[in-house]
């Protein structure tokens, strides 16, 4: 099977097809993923809180990122991956955007990459696309600005918001992006900057009316101990409580000596040990 591309996803949105986005880190998630059928992988800076355990994305390293990516494409060869430019590596001009985003497809892999922002940085996703580094954009709640934006909030619920992010989603098709993942978006909001682009739009918290959804591997799979129910998250697992038992078990194995029992050792011949005891 070949990975999709950026034309298929297009014709999809074209023909209704919805896109099914799931975040990966390490090589088990994306074969896991790859196994299931999704249609395309994000290495998302979310690695920052779900996989090292920071409270936001902007610690998280280009270094990060290239890591997972490549591991990600080691378990994931038929499905296409986007990996995020972590926070400030597309900021600080053209030049230093281009060879950041080459890492994380030279080292990493990756198919394309994303950047948050909108008409902001559309001379940089204009740059990429030029280069020949598909761009996915992502505009509404961009977790990197969390401090600027003051929280987790929904955005563009007020009129001067929504007006913004329309322009600034207009602004990224125009600079060639090839889609436009919508975070914290209310529905009425996304489902009418859906219906503007050509380019698909995936959604996160942004409703039904988008061409595509994403959602964090570890959301849907409960996979910690301190998982919260998110309004825009569907769990379909509760991975977190199995493993957490199954390690309480071979503890409990361990102390009471049930493990290893007589078809986990390995024998010796009789005539050896009694050798060894003389
Ligand atoms: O980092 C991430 O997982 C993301 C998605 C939630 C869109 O950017
Ligand atoms: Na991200």
């Amino acid at each position: 099977k070949q990975p999709l591309t950026i034309t298929k996803m297009k014709k999809m949105k074209q023909s209704g097809e919805p896109i099914s986005v799931l975040t990966a880190y390490d090589y088990p998630s994306a074969k896991l993923a790859e196994e299931a059928g999704v249609d395309v992988i994000l290495v998302g800076d979310s690695l920052g809180n779900v996989v090292l355990g920071y409270d936001t994305t902007i610690p998280v390293t280009l270094d990060d990122m290239v890591y997972h990516t490549r591991a990600v494409a080691r378990g994931a060869t038929s499905t296409f991956i986007v990996a995020d430019l972590p926070f400030m590596t597309y900021r600080l001009g053209i030049e230093t955007t281009l060879r950041n985003a080459a890492r994380l497809m030279q080292e990493g892999h990756a198919h394309a990459v994303k950047l948050e922002g909108g008409a902001d940085i559309a001379d940089e996703v204009a740059a990429c696309v030029r280069a020949g580094i598909p761009v996915l954009g992502h505009i509404g709640l961009t977790p990197q600005s969390v401090h600027q934006l003051g929280g987790y909030r929904v955005q563009g619920k007020l009129e001067r918001e929504a007006k913004q992010l329309i322009e600034d989603a207009k602004a990224l098709e125009a600079a060639g992006a090839f889609g436009i993942v919508l975070e914290l978006v209310a529905e009425p909001l996304a489902e009418y900057i859906s219906s503007v682009l050509t380019i698909p739009t995936i959604g996160i918290g942004a409703g039904r009316g988008c061409d595509g959804q994403v959602l964090v591997y570890h959301d849907i799979l409960q996979y910690t101990h301190d998982y919260k129910e998110k309004r825009m998250v569907k769990t379909y697992a509760d991975i977190g409580t199995t493993i957490r038992g199954a390690i309480g078990a071979y503890v409990a194995d361990v102390k009471s000596r049930a493990f290893p029992a007589e078809e986990h050792v390995f024998p010796m011949n009789q005539e050896v040990i009694q050798g060894l005891y003389g």
